[in-house]
């Protein structure tokens, strides 16, 4: 008999060289937190690997007064700083530092952006960078489509294929605080520009453990059979903080864990595990293929809210024996404040592969650890030829990757316990990478900001899959934010959230995974 083959995405493979095409990269935002703790340590990387292209050059724009050696200083600082840079090489700074460049100047003022043109023409001529550049938006959301704006009008914009070289711009997340904003900002950016020039990051998608979940779905072979509504009882996805608000509370005020969390990275790690297989890897392909999952996400209607959704707030507690004070009591936050800082969520996919399996996705802020995993739980065995007393655990197989902090699989399975009478126990058999490939991964920003040079978008989303992602999280936002009569703080911090979260499970006969 002939075998056969499954069709493998990776014929294209996802590409680890480096970029060749010269490029600028401006920096909007560069006096702060992201561009230092992130940002430049990630373009450090990026030249110390000569990953960048050789025609390189980058330079930081903020309303704080700098000449260019203060932003050179500032990025050696950052990089002495980041825990995230792998090999310390003088002489790599040094290179960085030469075509490190600073324009201070208010995002508001026309003048700054022609200035800014007068200097990228020049630094063209001086590095040979062929008026290619790259925009990256690291500044409050609400200035993300001026910038587009000021660029367009001081003629920084050039339509991709011109001749005037590529523009492409990096959008940070938050992308809108809800579904009518993110239209509204996607509107505004492609009036702009093409969807092709837009790369919207959620910087998720460039975790090494994320794409691996695609890895295991797709380049092995023994999964595909087993991943679906047949043998898969319930998924739980888990991205849990044991943190608080970190001083950050004006931001989280405005936020809260839906718009923070749920939005982006729990629904790209739910639509990574839950979509088909993409013919290739390319963007076009792997992005319909994530936007068509998220859009079969059963919408929540307003009724439905208080059934499928959980709301919470942490009070004071303890968290790894120390003790902290509640969301109300931070600085910055209003004490009566409503802002959610843990939700649950109970959603169904609409498709053949998974209707009636429930995705159970939860975050939350001061929780006990600091863990994102994603668990398939599988139906259990059709018979059991054992008594139920023999079994000293019963749980049946789990699939659990881990995203963070230690990265790996597991597989739990029931095992027999060595000895003269049968006796089953769960064991797991495991996967960590730290062990298996030793060498520290590239940052998320790294990876993205080198695929964003490449011109590959695979990681970015489009603007389809922005708005279905707000579509799914919408109705929930509105029915919580009319909703004033909620008894906040509803969970002690360094617990696992409210009882109403272990309630939702419990109601299908389930529980949440103990981590
Ligand atoms: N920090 C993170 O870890 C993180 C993670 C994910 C996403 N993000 C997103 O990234 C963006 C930046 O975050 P951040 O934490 O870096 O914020 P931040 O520390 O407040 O930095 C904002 C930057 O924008 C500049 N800026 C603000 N208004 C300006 C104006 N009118 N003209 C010129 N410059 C202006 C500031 O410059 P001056 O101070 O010099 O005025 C500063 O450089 C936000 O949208 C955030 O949601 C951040």
């Amino acid at each position: 008999m002939a075998a056969t083959t499954l069709v493998n995405p990776f014929r294209e493979g996802i590409s680890l060289e480096g970029a060749t095409h010269p490029v600028q990269l401006v920096i909007f935002g560069a006096s702060g937190d992201l561009t230092r703790r992130k940002l430049l340590p990630a373009i450090y990387n990026l030249v110390q690997a000569s990953l960048a292209p050789p025609a390189f050059s980058v330079l930081g724009f903020a309303r704080q007064k700098m000449t260019d050696d203060d932003f050179r200083n500032l990025l050696s600082q950052a990089v002495a700083e980041s825990g995230e840079v792998r090999v310390r090489d003088a002489q790599a700074l040094e290179r960085l530092r030469e075509r490190t460049h600073y324009l201070p100047g208010d995002f508001q003022d026309a003048g700054a952006f022609a200035t800014l043109k007068t200097m990228l023409d020049a630094f063209d001529k001086q590095y040979g960078t062929g008026g290619n550049r790259i925009f990256y938006t690291a500044t409050p959301a609400s200035l993300y489509g001026g910038i587009a704006a000021q660029l367009h009008h001081a003629g920084l914009i050039t339509p991709p294929g011109g001749d005037g070289g590529f523009v492409r711009m990096i959008v940070e997340k938050p992308f809108g605080r809800d579904l009518a904003s993110a239209k509204a900002l996607n509107a505004e950016l492609l009036r702009y520009m093409s969807e092709e020039q837009i790369y919207r990051i959620d910087h998720y998608l460039g975790k090494e453990t994320v794409q691996n979940i695609l890895v295991l779905r797709f380049a092995n072979g023994i999964f595909e059979p087993v991943w679906n509504r047949r043998y898969v009882d319930s998924v739980q996805i888990t991205v849990a903080e044991s943190i608080g608000i970190e001083g950050r509370g004006n931001f989280y005020e405005e936020t809260g864990v839906v718009r923070d969390v749920i939005q982006n990275h729990a629904l790209q790690l739910m639509s990574l595990v839950a979509m088909e297989p993409p013919l290739s890897f390319d963007a076009r392909d792997f992005r319909a293929e994530k936007i068509r999952v998220l859009e079969a996400i059963r919408p929540i209607a307003p009724d439905d809210v208080p059934r499928v959704a959980v709301r919470g707030q942490y009070g004071p507690g303890s968290v790894a024996g120390e003790r902290v004070c509640g969301y109300r009591e931070e600085p910055n936050v209003n004490p009566v404040s409503l802002t959610p800082t843990y939700a649950a969520l109970a959603l169904g996919i609409d498709n053949w592969r998974w209707a009636g399996v429930p995705f159970y996705i939860r975050s939350g802020k001061r929780l006990p650890k600091r863990i994102t995993e994603i668990a398939l739980q599988f139906k259990e065995a059709p018979h059991l030829p054992f008594r139920k007393s023999q079994i000293e655990t019963p749980g049946g197989n789990v699939l659990a990757l881990q995203i963070q902090p230690d990265e790996g699989i597991s597989l739990k399975f029931d095992a027999k316990v060595p000895g003269p009478t049968m006796r089953i126990r769960a064991v797991e058999m495991d996967f960590t990478y730290g062990e298996t490939f030793g060498s520290k991964d590239a940052s998320p920003y790294e990876r993205l900001i080198l695929d964003c040079m490449k011109g590959d978008q695979t990681l970015f989303d489009r603007a389809d899959g922005v708005e279905a992602a707000w579509a799914i999280v919408d109705p929930i936002l509105a029915v919580w934010e009319a909703d004033t009569k909620v008894a906040f703080p509803n969970y002690a911090a360094g617990t696992w959230g409210p009882p109403e979260a272990d309630e939702l499970l419990a109601r299908d006969g389930r529980s949440w995974r103990r981590l």
